[in-house]
This record gives C-alpha cells, sequence and structure tokens, in this order.
C-alpha cells in the first residue's frame, strides 16, 4: 500500500525521504514523488510512475538541498498508474501526499471544481489539496484550514502537508497509520506511514491517535509537537517509545530473494517463540492473557493471516473444546455478527495495520468483547487497540509473500491453546511441547537442506495451465494458503479445496493440463487417495506432498515429495506448508516474476 515520508531538520530531507521510501518499497507501489522548499524558498516537486528508480534519474540529475521535504509511494486506488495521478500534489503554497480513501471526494470534488479548481489529476488526494487551499482562502489561516478541511472528508486517512511559508510539515490521520521519531538533540524528526522507515534515524518514536496533528517546525525550538486537529489545543493523545539506534537493518544476505530468506529463517524463529514464551519475558504475558477465559473465540483476519486462524481455530476447538469461529475480517465487519461480551475477539496480523482486522476489532470492541492479538508489528495499530498482544516474534517481514509469519502466528496460537488447556502449569506437557517444536524446527532443517526434489518438481510444473491444491482437516487451510502463495507470486491461477469437495464442482475442471497438489497426511490417508483416484481417472496430473514410507503414494503420483510427519501430529501442516513455500517460490523463480513485490499487491493492506 502507498507509503509516507517526510523530515525536517539538518540532515538534507530530500535524500533522506528517498531512502526512506526505498525502504518502504516493500510495501508495494507503482509510483513514487517527492516535494521540498529548496534553498531559494521554493516548492518544488519531481514524480514519477513506476519504480523509484524512475524517479531518482530525475533527481539525481539536478542538486537538492532542501532541509524539509515529504515524499510517497503510491498504489493506485483512484486513477491509472500515471505520474499525474503519483503523488505529491501540488499548489501554489502547499504539497501534500495522501494514504487511505476519501469517501465523499467525488461531491467534494463537484464543489470545487464549480468554485473553478482545475484538477491535474484523477485522485482523491488532489481533492483534499484544493479543499484545504480554498479554506486558506476563505480563512487566511492555515491551521484552521487543516481542521476544517480535515473534517470536511470521510474514510480513513493519513495526510503530510508541506507548506511553502514555513517550511513546516503537518501530518494528520484518521483509521491510517501513521508515525513520526525524531533524534535525542532534536534536531532532525522525520514522519512515516511505517516505522521501518525511521530505523536507526531516530531515537524516539511516536505513535499519535486519530485526529491529532503532528506539527514539525521549522521555526521552533520545539520541532515535535502534538495538537488536537478540531482545535489546535495541546494533545497528550499519543503514545512513545525509545528506538535503538544501533539496530542495523539487514538485507537479503547469500539469498536472490527475501522471500527465501524469511523460509529459511522458519527453524531459528521457532525455536526463538518456544523459548520467548516458555522461558523468557513472553511467559508472563501469555499467562496473562489466560486470565480471559472466554466462552467463545471469535477469529478474524485476512488473507494468510486467517489460514492460520484456521489452523488455530482447530487447536482451540480440539484442545479447548471452546466453541471459536474463524471469519475473514472483510466479511464480518459487515456481517451484524452475535456477539456477547462475555467472548474473545482474536485478532492475527502480521503487520497490525490491515484495514478490515482493525475495524473487526472495533466491532468486537463495541460490543464490549476483550482483544487478543497475535501480531509481528510492536506498536502497531492493532497492538495498541488490544487488551493483551501476543507478539509471534518473526522479526520484519519484508516479502509481500506472507511465510515466516504464518508459522509464527499458527505456532503462537498453538501456545495460547496449549495454554487455555493448563499445558504450561504441566512441567511433563511443557517438556513435550518443547520436544515437539524442537523436532518441528529440526524437520524443516533437514528439508531447507534439501531442496533439489522441491526444486525439481517446481520445474516440472510451473508451466501447467492451473493448480489445484488439496487437502484434509488441519490440511485445508494449508491447502487454501499454498494455493495463495502460488497465485500471488507466480502469477498462475490456483485454487485450494477440501479433498472431498473436489468431486462437488471443481472437479470439471480437471485434465492433462490441470495439477492437483494433494496433501497427504497420515490422518483420513485413505479418503484422500480415493479423492486423488477420482484425479487420476480423468488425467489430471497429481503431485503428491505425503508419508514417505507410503509407498503407494509413489505409485499413484507422477511427482512425490516425501515427508517424515513421525511425532509432528497436529504441528505436521507447518512442515507442509514449507514445502509449499518452496514449490511457489521455484515457480515463481522459473517464471522470471518479480518474487519480493508481486505486481498489484502490497505488504501492508491499509485500505478496505
Ligand atoms: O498484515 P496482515 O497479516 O494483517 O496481512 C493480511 C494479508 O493482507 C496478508 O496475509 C496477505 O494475504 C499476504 N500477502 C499473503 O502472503
Amino acid at each position: 500500500m502507498c507509503g509516507i515520508v517526510g523530515h525536517l531538520g539538518t540532515g538534507n530531507s530530500a535524500e533522506l525521504v528517498i531512502q526512506g521510501l526505498e525502504r518502504l518499497e516493500y510495501r508495494g507501489y507503482d509510483s513514487s514523488g517527492i516535494s521540498f522548499v529548496d534553498d531559494n524558498d521554493n516548492l518544488q516537486m519531481f514524480k514519477k510512475a513506476g519504480k523509484i528508480t524512475e524517479l531518482k534519474k530525475i533527481t539525481n540529475k539536478i542538486k537538492i538541498h532542501s532541509k524539509s521535504c515529504i515524499g510517497h509511494t503510491r498504489w493506485a486506488t483512484h486513477g491509472l498508474v500515471t505520474d499525474e495521478n503519483a503523488h505529491p500534489h501540488m499548489s501554489e503554497n502547499i504539497s501534500l501526499v495522501h494514504n487511505g480513501i476519501i469517501e465523499n471526494s467525488t461531491e467534494l470534488k463537484s464543489e470545487l471544481l464549480s468554485k473553478g479548481y482545475e484538477f491535474k489529476s484523477e485522485t482523491d488526494s488532489e481533492v483534499f489539496l484544493f479543499l484545504l487551499q480554498d479554506c486558506i482562502k476563505e480563512t487566511n489561516n492555515f491551521t484552521h484550514s487543516v481542521s476544517n478541511a480535515f473534517s470536511k472528508i470521510t474514510g480513513n486517512s493519513a495526510f503530510v502537508i508541506l507548506n511553502k511559508e514555513t517550511s513546516d510539515i503537518i501530518a494528520v490521520k484518521r483509521g491510517a497509520p501513521l508515525v513520526c521519531g525524531i533524534n535525542n538533540i532534536k534536531t532532525d524528526c522525520l514522519v512515516a506511514s511505517d516505522a521501518y522507515a525511521l530505523i536507526g534515524l531516530v531515537d524516539k518514536i511516536y505513535f499519535p491517535e486519530d485526529d491529532v496533528v503532528c506539527h514539525i517546525s521549522a521555526q521552533n525550538e520545539n520541532v515535535l509537537k502534538f495538537y488536537e486537529v478540531k482545535d489546535w489545543s495541546i494533545s497528550k493523545r499519543y503514545k512513545s517509545k525509545a528506538q535503538d539506534r544501533d539496530f542495523k537493518l539487514e538485507g537479503k544476505g547469500k539469498f536472490d530473494h527475501y522471500m527465501l530468506k524469511e523460509i529459511y529463517e522458519q527453524p531459528t524463529l521457532i525455536r526463538g517463540l518456544l523459548d520467548y514464551y516458555l522461558n523468557g519475558d513472553g511467559l508472563s504475558v501469555l499467562k496473562d492473557s489466560l486470565k480471559i477465559t472466554p466462552n467463545r473465540i471469535n477469529i478474524t483476519a485476512c488473507g494468510t493471516a486467517y489460514y492460520a486462524g484456521l489452523v488455530i481455530k482447530d487447536f482451540i476447538e480440539t484442545k479447548m473444546r471452546i466453541p471459536c469461529s474463524a471469519e475473514l475480517a472483510s466479511e464480518f465487519r459487515y456481517k451484524n455478527p452475535i456477539l456477547r461480551s462475555d467472548e474473545v475477539g482474536l485478532f492475527i496480523s502480521q503487520s497490525g495495520e490491515t484495514a478490515d482486522t482493525l475495524a473487526a476489532q472495533t466491532l468486537c470492541k463495541e460490543s464490549g468483547l476483550d482483544s487478543i492479538s497475535i501480531l509481528n508489528v510492536d506498536g502497531s495499530t492493532l497492538f495498541r487497540e488490544s487488551t493483551k498482544n501476543l507478539l509471534i516474534r518473526a522479526g520484519i517481514e519484508i516479502g509481500v509473500a506472507s511465510t515466516k509469519a504464518f508459522t509464527q502466528q499458527v505456532l503462537t496460537g498453538h501456545l495460547y491453546a496449549s495454554g487455555l488447556q493448563g499445558d504450561l502449569e504441566d512441567t511433563k506437557k511443557s517438556k513435550q511441547l518443547t520436544d515437539k517444536y524442537s523436532l518441528l524446527a529440526s524437520r524443516m532443517d533437514d528439508l531447507l537442506d534439501n531442496t533439489d526434489v522441491i526444486k525439481k518438481v517446481a520445474e516440472e510444473i510451473y508451466n501447467f495451465n492451473g493448480f489445484i491444491f488439496t487437502g484434509r482437516g488441519i490440511y485445508f487451510p494449508i491447502a487454501l494458503e499454498g494455493a495463495l502463495k502460488l497465485k500471488e507470486i507466480a502469477y498462475v491461477h490456483a485454487e485450494g479445496y477440501a479433498s472431498g469437495e473436489l468431486k462437488h464442482g471443481p472437479i470439471a475442471l480437471i485434465d492433462e493440463s490441470m495439477v492437483n497438489i494433494a496433501i497427504v497426511g497420515p490422518e483420513l490417508l485413505e479418503k484422500t487417495v480415493s479423492n486423488i483416484e477420482e484425479v487420476r481417472a480423468r488425467k489430471g496430473k497429481v503431485l503428491i506432498i505425503g508419508p514417505k514410507e507410503n509407498n503407494k503414494l509413489q505409485d499413484i503420483s507422477d511427482f512425490f515429495i516425501p515427508l517424515d510427519f513421525d511425532g509432528l501430529d497436529e504441528l505436521s501442516p507447518l512442515y507442509v506448508n514449507i514445502v509449499n513455500q518452496l514449490l511457489s517460490y521455484y515457480m515463481a523463480k522459473f517464471k522470471g516474476t518479480d518474487i519480493d513485490r508481486p505486481r498489484n499487491l502490497a505488504k501492508s493492506v491499509t485500505v478496505e
């Protein structure tokens, strides 16, 4: 989704902003731009469709020096991917960048058109620019105009505005992520849509709440101040935390892509997660979340996090027999769900900024439910809004296709379900958990050391027409996740189905151009084999991922990826999933797609 960076201070603002935008490239975008006040107090703007390298081709040709700059990476919502639609948008005295959607932009635009404003873009963002400009024309007061204009728009948005007169930067948001940070000596201040852009550049980071203005001032000793947008009274509605200046961002290392690096990190992360929750600071956090004893658990999430939710639902229901639902947050939020205050909302998210998941949380909170979140980003909006948080400790996930976050989400959910069952208080059961997690990590290590079979299969199948992933029981969500991963990065049609559902429709698709990627666990093996035979009878190609000791599976498949399920029990879906991750990765590599930044996708989906 769109990325925002702004800087004011002693450093070279334009350079810092472009660096920040490059850090946010992983979020997904289609154009970029910057605007700054130059040494002669002129407001300038450069923007270009395409990658940031296209923008840099222009900015590198000129020597920019500026102490105040804003920048943006756009992920198109209103209007095509063109230079004009890229941000910033600029009038005589103001330029601005915007994340989110102005829902009433059509009405506002017609009013502004009737007043003679000439739009250069098709975006809703430019509507806010002229709305602000119009308020300034009426009141001749910049701050009041920001309040007025902001009160007139609906929907979730974050704006960062650069004022030519003062070189000040104003940032304000409602329902969209925004953070700002400052160095210890208070000379340099940054604002961004993602704390990742600020790492190593600031000593303190602030998370303003909705309707709070961050005023970054060039005029004043106190470079960063917070105000209520409605009346510009001083605001205390923000959280802050210290930021480790020495934290170094890791690159891809020996890997060709972040996605592959992140797949390989999984065994180490699993060991770290267990240690944190059984022996480290996480134990008290986990125990604290277990003090909430719900009569029912409502899981909501999106995409991969939703599939993790389906696995976690199974853990909770099997271990605890507590009724548990798992729903797509985008559906749940508009369903008028039956919610009672003795239930819990369980939210799963890597970013903690997914708009639909946040809306589902708001709905639960309005009905008096406590919210527990399983999430990666400490300090994210979801984190701040939750009663309890269980961090998945996956580290920064850069690849748009979520891999390690899924594994860590499922395991954090597993620890939560095990805790509800009382396993954490029982030495024998805790030891069993440790053994099982170690076994999973070491099986994954072995698999990651020997990927030749998976690579070979990927090479044989990547050109087929379509892929149907199938699985039963706990492997069904893994089939869904496998298909999602393949679609996302290899741009091929893939569907996930419960094995038994195939004959209720999708079997019509089966012919020699289709591949059935059949996940066969030790449970219900014979039933799943019957479903595979149905595919074979219709000339479909079959790739089986199944128990290594079962020779029959080898005989009935065109391709076989043997796995050692022994002892993994309910954690075996994660072991299978790593095969799916690698298959998608290598198929995408053979196809030559942009694996870390697949087309049209955004890492963090902050609009609904
Ligand atoms: O940040 P979240 O976990 O809330 O994101 C949810 C989905 O947008 C995300 O999982 C998406 O489906 C991924 N691209 C999947 O690889």
